[in-house]
């Protein structure tokens, strides 16, 4: 039962062995991913695998602060339209980045606070990406956001994380806690209560130990759990099953414990929404040019693949 909360296998570096990529996954216990996109094409494609496997795989969607200078109107609409359908799960990654560029910080707070506003309206939770911007992302969360926010490979002090944690935000740790140079990570997994803890890849980047200078996949999670597992001389099943459920409880997918269930009790209304949401899939697909399914890939690429 072990959780990657944050991958990429959508993108083009991991799509063309995505099914592989899932197998692996399954064969070292990971049975639940959530799917980032930052695009529409990355976003088809996810919902295609979800359809395939709906057990298996979660769906976020949202525009990446880097790309608000190239984030359109029609982007915008398409993204509230799929916030409202029930077939995606999460918006994000959202945020602020200040570390590549700093030449557009208003679009970026622009477009951060427009993705946080429409997930409080589609009542959805949001996947927050923070980097070297802590204190303008934490303003602007604390002032906006009205639903459940992950902040995702939190790699931020103590003191913002004690902040995030008072107003009830969910810490993803990802694979720099492995890293034997990295003290402010373990610090901060030691001080986070089990209850708030996440665990992810951003795979295909950040690779934890023992798999670095390997492309990432979610089957590497493990190495992350075990690491988080080790801080906090908690059992390694024991902190998965505590991360399943801080997972879970964003979507009130949690498992029941069997006690107070009528199994001839109907299913509640949002099961029932999520299932139609579901089914939806292959019908909303085939609306657009299959060209999503296609990954160019360069020559370079092709020639190192072989
Ligand atoms: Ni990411």
């Amino acid at each position: 039962m072990i959780t990657d909360t944050h991958c990429h296998i959508t993108c083009d570096e991991l799509y063309p062995h995505v099914e592989e990529i899932l197998e692996r996954a399954k064969e070292a216990g990971v049975d639940l991913m959530m799917v980032m996109c930052t695009n529409k094409t990355e976003y088809l494609r996810a919902l295609d695998l979800k359809f395939k496997h709906p057990e298996l795989l979660k769906v976020a969607f949202g525009f990446y602060p880097g790309d608000a200078q190239d984030v359109t109107q029609e982007d915008l609409d398409f993204l509230r339209h799929e916030a409202m359908s029930g077939r995606m799960d999460v918006l994000g990654e959202i945020g602020l980045d200040y570390y590549w560029d700093t030449s557009f910080k208003d679009l970026q707070k622009d477009l951060f606070k427009k993705q946080i506003e429409l997930a409080n309206e589609a009542n959805l939770p949001i996947s927050i990406h923070m980097r070297d911007a802590s204190r303008d992302t934490m303003d602007l969360l604390e002032q906006n956001a009205k639903t459940p926010v992950i902040l995702h490979c939190f790699s931020g002090s103590l003191p913002i994380m004690e902040e995030a944690l008072k107003h009830n935000m969910l810490i993803s740790f990802a694979g720099p806690i492995t890293y034997k140079n990295n003290k402010q990570g373990p610090a901060n997994v030691a001080a986070c209560p089990a209850d708030h803890l996440l665990s992810e890849t951003d795979s295909p980047y950040l690779s934890p130990v023992p798999h670095r200078g390997h492309r990432n996949e979610p089957a590497f999670v493990q190495a992350t759990v075990q690491k988080i597992a080790a801080i906090k001389e908690l059992d390694f099943e024991e902190v998965n099953q505590q991360i399943r459920r801080n997972f879970e409880a964003l979507f009130g997918d949690e498992k029941s414990d069997g006690n107070s269930v009528d199994p001839s009790a109907s299913l509640p209304p949002a099961s029932s929404q999520k299932e139609q949401a579901l089914a939806s899939i292959p019908s909303f697909l085939e609306q657009f040019d299959p060209s999503w399914k296609e990954v160019i890939v360069s020559e370079e690429e092709n020639a190192e693949n072989k």
